[in-house]
C-alpha cells in the first residue's frame, strides 16, 4: 500500500517548516506559558515535533473530537473528549490541528474552548485547505497551504490517515481520492 503514496512534502521540508513555526509561535507568545492542546489523532506526529521547536514553557494535553463523516445529512459532530480535565480558564491556549478542511471540526472545538474562558486561543494547523472551507475559520499558523490543484488528492502520512492507515509514514503524501 505504501508504494501507492506519492510524496508531497519530504521529511526535510516538514522539519524546516516546523522549526519556522516554532520560532514564530515563540515570538508571538513570548514570555507566556502556553497550554498546548493537540487534536487527536491526526496531529500526533506534528504535535511531537512542534512542541520541541517552541522555545517557551508549555504544558501538553490531548483532545479528541469524535465526528461521523459521510452521513446523508452532512457531518454530525458527536462529542469532545479531553484526555484529562484541562483547566483552560485564563490560559494561553495553542490548539494544534492536522488539517483544516471544511472548518467544521475546528470551529466546533474553538467554540467549546472559548466557553472555558481562556486568556487567548491560537490555532496552528499542519495543513490548511482554504478552498474547501464551509465555515469561515482560519488557523493563525499553518505549515502548508494546499490550493485547488490538490483538491482531488487525499493526504496521508506524518500522522494523517486514510482508514487509520499510513500514519507512520515520515513524509506527507497523497493518494487518489475515492479509492
Ligand atoms: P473539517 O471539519 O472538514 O475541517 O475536517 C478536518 C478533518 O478531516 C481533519 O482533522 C482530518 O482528520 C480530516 N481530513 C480532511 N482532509 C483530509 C485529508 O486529505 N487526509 C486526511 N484527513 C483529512
Ligand atoms: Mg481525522
Amino acid at each position: 500500500m505504501r508504494e501507492q503514496v506519492s510524496v508531497l512534502y519530504t521529511e526535510e521540508q516538514i522539519a524546516r517548516r516546523v522549526a519556522e513555526l516554532g520560532e514564530e509561535i515563540g515570538a508571538a507568545l513570548a514570555g507566556r506559558e502556553i497550554c498546548v492542546l493537540g487534536l487527536m489523532k491526526g496531529s500526533l506526529v506534528f504535535l511531537a515535533d512542534l512542541i520541541r521547536r517552541i522555545p517557551l514553557d508549555l504544558t501538553v494535553h490531548l483532545v479528541r473530537v469524535t465526528s461521523q463523516r459521510e452521513q446523508a445529512a452532512g457531518r454530525i459532530l458527536t462529542e469532545i473528549v479531553y484526555s484529562t480535565s484541562v483547566p483552560l480558564e485564563g490560559k494561553d491556549v495553542l490548539l494544534v490541528d492536522d488539517i483544516v478542511d471544511t472548518g467544521i471540526t475546528l470551529s466546533y472545538l474553538m467554540a467549546h474552548i472559548h466557553e472555558h474562558a481562556p486568556a487567548s486561543l491560537r490555532v496552528c494547523a499542519l495543513v490548511d485547505k482554504p478552498e474547501a472551507r464551509k465555515i469561515d475559520v482560519h488557523p493563525d499558523w499553518s505549515a502548508f497551504t494546499l490550493r485547488e490543484a490538490m483538491a482531488d488528492r487525499f493526504l496521508v502520512g506524518y500522522g494523517l490517515d486514510w482508514m487509520e492507515r499510513f500514519r507512520g509514514l515520515p513524509f506527507l503524501g497523497t493518494i487518489p481520492r475515492g479509492r
